[in-house]
């Protein structure tokens, strides 16, 4: 048997389960922060064709998640806030740099078989988690844009940006984090949380 170094464990059990997660989900979280199309954006280099295409391609992410999350049968027993789709967010900045209704649909949408397994509550909520985090760091990568998009310049950025809405979403999935986690549901919410990261991952890499 491998047993967990004595600290680690009593620091495991200090956290609470957003807390845990957090933890559990770091080293992926943080190769997002090197992945090739995400890194110009939190160093503040990017360009205009390549935040469109960075824009482009989460949006063939989002999408396609959004959808099946909706079509969860885990949906009906959410907060709305929870669920509230970030999908149209990206397509209206990408109108507002300058695309096309038709150049959107024409994007690459990841295929359901690439996309989380959402086969039970606590997977749906650590996908969900992933989604509602995203917005904490997003709005940091948001104010990176300045010199690209100018300051006190919000068009094309209110994906990154978040607002009011992200707020109540994050707050949402702190509540259903608390519930998940008391209802034994910890392991399948990492399950869920883990592979949302490296679907996202994968997703971005192939592009
Ligand atoms: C260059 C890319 C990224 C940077 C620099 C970044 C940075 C950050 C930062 C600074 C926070 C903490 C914010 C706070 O506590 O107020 C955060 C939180 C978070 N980010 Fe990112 N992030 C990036 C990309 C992503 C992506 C693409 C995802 C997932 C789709 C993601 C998921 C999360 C999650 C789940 C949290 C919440 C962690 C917690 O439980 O506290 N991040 N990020």
């Amino acid at each position: 048997m491998t047993m967990r170094p004595q600290s680690e464990t009593s620091r495991a059990a200090r956290l609470d389960g957003r807390g845990r997660l957090r933890e559990a989900t770091r080293a992926a979280h943080e190769r997002l922060h090197g992945q090739r199309l995400l890194a110009p954006l939190g160093d503040g280099s990017i360009g205009l064709p390549a935040y469109r295409a960075l824009l482009g391609r989460l949006y063939g992410f989002h999408a396609p998640l959004e959808g099946l999350v909706a079509a969860s049968p885990w949906a009906d027993r959410s907060d709305a806030a929870l669920l509230a789709p970030r999908a149209p967010r990206l397509r209206k900045d990408l109108i507002e740099l300058g695309a096309e209704a038709a150049d959107l649909e024409r994007l690459p949408m990841v295929a359901a078989s690439d996309l989380p397994d959402l086969g039970d509550y606590g997977r749906f909520v650590g996908c969900l988690y992933v989604r509602a985090g995203s917005t904490l760091g997003a709005r940091l990568l948001s104010k990176a844009l300045d010199p690209l998009l100018g300051a006190g310049n919000s068009l094309g950025r209110g994906f990154l940006a978040g607002g009011d809405g992200a707020d109540l979403q994050w707050r949402a999935c702190c509540a259903a984090i608390d519930g998940a986690t008391a209802a034994g549901d910890w392991d399948a919410m990492l399950s869920g949380a883990d592979e949302t990261f490296s679907a996202l991952e994968a997703w971005l890499d192939a592009a």
